[in-house]
């Protein structure tokens, strides 16, 4: 069986929503609900206009971001195809695994990003420049 690119290991998952006339509640498990034990919780807030964050890759670290308000969009990039997602709705997650390239851009207004990380932060697991990154992705690091 031909292994999966890692751009096509990321993954939208649909997390369980409990409905209920007084406020739909949405919970997720580590380890049960995203395929990691959940280590660090960070989130994105009070964003400007036209503002771009991620721009970077990690070598272990997989993650599940959330639009827990308003909406933005996700660019996947593991070196070999890219894929633009919109998200939208807090109980959907997107599951980014480790090595590909993410951009978080067209953030609407009072959008909230929250990601649950599988590390604690530790920026030597960070590539930051785009050309050591492709080079890494491309296994000639
Ligand atoms: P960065 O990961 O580059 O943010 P984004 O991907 O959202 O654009 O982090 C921005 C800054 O915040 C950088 O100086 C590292 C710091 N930071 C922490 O100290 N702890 C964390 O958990 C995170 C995610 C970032």
């Amino acid at each position: 069986m031909r292994e999966l690119k890692r751009i096509e290991r990321c993954k939208l998952i649909d997390l369980p929503q409990i409905a209920d006339p007084r406020g739909n509640l949405t919970f997720i498990e580590g380890g049960r609900h995203v395929p990691f034990e959940i280590k660090r919780v960070y989130y994105l807030y009070d964003i400007p206009g036209g503002a771009e964050r991620g721009g970077h890759a990690h070598k272990e670290l997989q993650q599940l971001i959330i639009a827990m308000s308003g909406s933005f969009d996700v660019v996947l990039d593991d070196g070999y195809a890219t894929e633009r997602l919109h998200l939208n709705r807090s109980y959907y997650g997107l599951y980014v695994g480790t090595m590909v390239w993410r951009e978080i851009d067209n953030f609407s207004s009072g959008s909230v990003c929250m990601v649950l990380a599988s590390t604690l932060y530790d920026e030597a697991d960070y590539y930051r420049d785009y050309d050591a990154f492709l080079r890494a992705a491309k296994g000639k690091a």
